[in-house]
């Protein structure tokens, strides 16, 4: 492909930036030749402007989320990292139960956002499993959204390679939830059952209907300018009741989303509470609305349902 000019470079990463908040600087023009010179064939265009200047256009849909494919990194494997695993296992969870039976509530509702191919969700629903016995009496949901369809068709399918599986999840509960495969391995339906996959930009606003108990939002926001991220995490307070926890990735940190925001240790694993004034019971965090924080399109939120 030839050289391309520092603007066209600009031009195609802006346009990245606009579709799905990844970031790019001038070092990374390799990645325009590397991803998208198959998409410049594929599409029949004369250079990656030209796919850019289709993608812009009214029927650019198909460009739009070829490039999405292209452009995202979907690095993920189960148990990514253990500690945010073990401080779900031996705090949010337990605690989350506690709260969630003082409430007489049977719901526990929590997010994997940038679910990638699903690895983050299961190892979740494997944790649940592990701490619920008595699970059929509960109404749990675990959400996995992304924005790549690709990434969720995997997801959906919940089969894994024999090396995917061997690199992050411990023997015992490859024996308890998986079941062989020609492929390798499939995630038992006990633990599919509770995960349902959604696409969704982490870009636009978000319209859920129910607050979440925990939140999983770990190595995406690396990708995004700081006050994409920001943006990020404030619009997610609202959705997290005063006992949520959000977790974000070992490299990722909210110093610099405000105050709202109190981080909290255990098992060595870093989460993050709201930290908002006490609101009477009954009222839902949606009423206090940080300086700045809520985008104006956030649909109204009630606790979970
Ligand atoms: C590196 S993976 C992280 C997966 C998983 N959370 C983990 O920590 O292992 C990043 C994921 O973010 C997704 N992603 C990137 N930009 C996004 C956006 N604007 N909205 C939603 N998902 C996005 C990518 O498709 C990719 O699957």
């Amino acid at each position: 492909m030839s050289q391309l000019t520092s603007q066209s470079v600009t031009f195609i990463f802006d346009y990245i930036e606009e579709l799905c908040g990844i970031a790019l600087d001038d070092s990374k023009s390799y990645l325009i030749d590397a991803r998208l010179s198959s998409l410049v064939k594929q599409f029949q265009v004369k250079s990656p402007i030209e796919l850019v200047e289709k993608a812009r256009t009214p029927l650019g849909d198909p460009i739009r989320r070829a490039l999405i494919e292209a452009m995202t990194t979907r690095e993920t494997f189960f148990f990514r990292d253990k500690s945010p695993f073990d401080a779900l296992q031996f705090k949010a969870l337990p605690e989350t139960l506690d709260v969630t039976l003082k409430q007489k509530s049977n719901k526990l509702r929590i997010w994997s956002a940038a679910a990638s191919t699903g690895q983050e969700a299961c190892s979740i629903g494997m944790v649940i499993s592990e701490m619920v016995p008595d699970i059929q009496r509960w109404d749990i949901q675990i959400l996995a959204t992304d924005i790549s369809e690709d990434a969720l068709t995997k997801a959906r399918r919940g089969i894994y390679t024999k090396m995917e599986v061997e690199r992050g999840l411990p023997p015992q509960f490859v024996r308890k939830y998986m079941s062989s495969h020609p492929e390798g391995y499939k995630v038992n339906d006990s633990v599919m059952r509770l995960i349902r996959f959604q696409q969704l930009n982490l870009l636009d606003p978000f319209r859920f209907p129910h607050q979440f108990d925990i939140i999983f939002c770990r190595n995406v926001a690396i990708y995004f300018e700081k006050n994409v991220k920001i943006d990020l995490f404030r619009r997610m307070l609202p959705l997290l009741p005063q006992t949520g926890y959000l977790f974000v990735g070992v490299s990722e940190s909210l110093f610099d989303c405000g105050p709202e925001f109190k981080a909290q240790a255990h098992c060595k694993g870093t989460y993050y509470q709201p930290n908002l004034p006490k609101l009477p019971a009954k009222q839902t965090i949606a009423a206090y609305t940080p300086a700045q924080a809520i985008a104006p399109t956030q649909a109204p939120i009630t606790q979970k349902q």
